[in-house]
Parts: C-alpha cells; sequence; structure tokens
C-alpha cells in the first residue's frame, strides 16, 4: 500500500530467528534498549517485532486475544509503550488461520475485534501468517485482515507471510506493505541464497509502499562465515528487501554490527526508486546483479560470487545501461575506487560479493552515459 508507511523496505528487529518461543517482557525491552545503544537505530531500524507464542493457547471470555501472563507479565501495551518512549515502533505477529504456526488463536473469524485490539495496544506493525488455513484463498483472506486494520484509523505496517502461496506479490501492493515470496529461511548458505534466487522472479512487482520479503535476516546468528552474512545482507539490499535483523542485538560482534549498520549498503536498500535489483550476467555462478537508484545515471551492482574460491568477476557497463568512464564506489571498503571506462574488474572470494555504485555522470560521475532502461533486462 502506497500509503508511506513503506515508502521504503521497513527496517527492524524480530524475535524469531533467534529465540523462537523463548520471549518475553524483558527480551524485548532489552532488545529496544540496544536497538538505541547500538547504533542500530541511527542506521535506520525502528521496528521491534515479537513474533510467534505472545499469547495464551485460549482467548478470554469476551474473545479477546490475551498475552501469556508468565511472558508478557505487564501486557502488550506495557511494551509498546516503553517501545515508543524509545522513539521505536512496536510490531505483533498473528496468524490469517485459526491457529498460528505454533498453536496459538489465529484471527480467523475475528479479524476486526483482533484490528481493534492491537490498534488499542499501540501496535505498529503486524505480520500475518498461513498456518491452519485449510480450505481459505489467501487474497480473500488477507484482504478481510487488510479492511479491518484500515478501519481501526491507526497507521500499521501489513506483514503478509504466506511464504508465496497465493502468489502474493500478484495482489500484494493493494492490501500490503510486504509479503513473503518463500519458506523460512534457516542460518545457512544454501537456505539464504535460495530465498534470494526464489525472491528476485518477482522483482517486477516490487515499488514504494509494497515489497517482496526473502523473509528475515540471520546475520551475526552463527550458522555462516562473516563473508557469507556480508554477502546476505548485500543481497537483501540490491533486492530492496525488509531488513529485519533477526540476532541479539545486545551482544553483536565487531562484524556482525559493521555488517547491519553499513550506511552505504543500506543506503541502496533504502534509495527512493525502490526498485528491486536483477541479475545482467552469470557465468558459471559468477553473478552481476544491478539495481537502477534514484541518483542521476546512477547503479548499484553486486557482484555475487557463488562458487567456493575467489575468482574475478567483471561488469560490463553495457550490461547494466552505463557507456563511457563511470565512477566506482566500493560500499564495503567505503572507498571511491577510481573512474572506469567500459568495465570494472574485481577479485570476489568464495561466497562473497563486491558491492558497488557506478556513475556515469553528474556531479560524482565519470563523464560517461547511461541508459535508464537497458539493466532491468533478465539474463
Ligand atoms: C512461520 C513463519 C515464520 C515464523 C513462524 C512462527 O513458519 O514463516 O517466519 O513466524 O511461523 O511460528
Amino acid at each position: 500500500i502506497n500509503n508511506g508507511l513503506a515508502s521504503t523496505p521497513p527496517m527492524g528487529w524480530n524475535d524469531w530467528n533467534k529465540y523462537g518461543c523463548s520471549i518475553s517482557d524483558s527480551l524485548v525491552r532489552k532488545q529496544a534498549d540496544a536497538m538505541v545503544s547500538s547504533g542500530m537505530q541511527a542506521a535506520g531500524y525502528k521496528y521491534i517485532n515479537i513474533d510467534d507464542c505472545w499469547e495464551t493457547s485460549s482467548r478470554d471470555s469476551s474473545g479477546n486475544l490475551v498475552a501469556d501472563p508468565n511472558k508478557f507479565p505487564n501486557g502488550i501495551k506495557a511494551v509498546a509503550d516503553y517501545v515508543h518512549s524509545k522513539g521505536l515502533k512496536l510490531g505483533i505477529y498473528n496468524d490469517a488461520g485459526t491457529k498460528t504456526c505454533a498453536g496459538y488463536p489465529g484471527m480467523y473469524g475475528h479479524e476486526q475485534q483482533d484490528a481493534n485490539q492491537y490498534a488499542s495496544w499501540g501496535i505498529d506493525y503486524i505480520k500475518v501468517d498461513w498456518c491452519n488455513t485449510s480450505g481459505l484463498n489467501a487474497q480473500t483472506q488477507y484482504t478481510n485482515i487488510h479492511n479491518a486494520l484500515a478501519n481501526t484509523g491507526r497507521a500499521i505496517v501489513f506483514s503478509l507471510c504466506s511464504w508465496g502461496q497465493g502468489s502474493p506479490w500478484l495482489w500484494g501492493a493493494s492490501i500490503a506493505h510486504l509479503w513473503r515470496t518463500t519458506g523460512d529461511i534457516s542460518d545457512n548458505w544454501s537456505s539464504m541464497i535460495n530465498n534470494f534466487d526464489s525472491n528476485s522472479a518477482h522483482a517486477s512487482y516490487a515499488g514504494p509502499g509494497g515489497w517482496n520479503d526473502p523473509d528475515m535476516l540471520e546475520v551475526g546468528n552463527g550458522g555462516m562465515s562473516a563473508t557469507e552474512y556480508q554477502t546476505h545482507f548485500s543481497l537483501w539490499a540490491i533486492s530492496a528487501a525488509p531488513l529485519i535483523t533477526g540476532t541479539d542485538l545486545t551482544n553483536m560482534s565487531a562484524s556482525t554490527k559493521s555488517i547491519l549498520t553499513n550506511s552505504d549498503v543500506i543506503a541502496v536498500d533504502q534509495d527512493a526508486l525502490g526498485i528491486q535489483g536483477t541479475k545482467v550476467s552469470d557465468s558459471n555462478g559468477l553473478q552481476v546483479w544491478s539495481k537502477k537508484l534514484q541518483s542521476t545515471n546512477t547503479v548499484a551492482v553486486v557482484l555475487l560470487n557463488r562458487n567456493s574460491s575467489a575468482s574475478n568477476i567483471t561488469v560490463n557497463w553495457s550490461s547494466v545501461g552505463l557507456s563511457g568512464s563511470a565512477s566506482v564506489r566500493d560500499l564495503w571498503s567505503h572507498s571511491n575506487v577510481g573512474t572506469f571506462s567500459n568495465s570494472y574488474t574485481a577479485n570476489v572470494a568464495g561466497h562473497g560479493v563486491v558491492m558497488l555504485t557506478i556513475a556515469a555522470s553528474g556531479s560524482t560521475g565519470g563523464g560517461g552515459s547511461f541508459d535508464p532502461n537497458a539493466h532491468y533486462k533478465l539474463v
């Protein structure tokens, strides 16, 4: 929905990837504190999202959802008030069916009652899952929930999570701000790269207010190397994917923090044009991905080495719409590497990336020219 709530992909934190059902009021408050003290908030992250398992196993006698008193003894509104006091926003989770994926009460048949309750608690973002929906139509059911949320009058980011079921990229933008395109990510290279590839098939449907979601980030959770996490973050950024981190913000390594707060890479993700990048060349696992940016005659490029040993990868200007000379900035070394004619080659580590912006002309450009349509061509 292009209503200003998600003009660029949402950025935040969610408890699921690291904590699963082991969540609590104190965990959420500590992560909110750390989002501020670690510099994550300053880097652009603002949503603190509670995932599954926050509820009791049944509704109360009035049909209301109830927060588990052991995990959230002060209720959800108190957590929202705390998160808001930090200048952050609170997200919550539910399901379009009868029960959530972990078996707690779902929204089916209670859409308006639940939406009203979230609004009264001060919820700013909701992720709605697709477990226990046998016989339901995704577009119909998510539209019902969209209407219920709209009726509350509160500004709430709406995140669909049908794992691509019902092809949400075809209709998601009219009722939601983001939609999952894939199954759940796991903290390993093949899962991450598979989600990236599947999500890329729907690039043409993404834009301001409606984003393809390849699932939350695993950066910092321990299952991939630092090089692979840098790749993970770069691929989500070139995809204009939501950047919802899923690690312990109170205890990030220097490497994790420098990946998640890389302002050059975040700027590519958050670019105002809102284009999802696409693959422009592929030679035996050595790939070039390109995303047009708002800045005049500029593209972001990821040189992706899917193989295990280092290799040179070349981006030819012709494959990304550029010609002549252009200036190149390396977004992981944060340095302007120079002006180049016709192509640029870098050595890329196995499972690694080199991420660049390339400007053909304009204030930072190299005097070349740019065809803004050329790099949309999928190979
Ligand atoms: C599904 C979703 C996950 C997570 C879990 C919670 O698997 O895709 O992102 O929300 O449910 O149970």
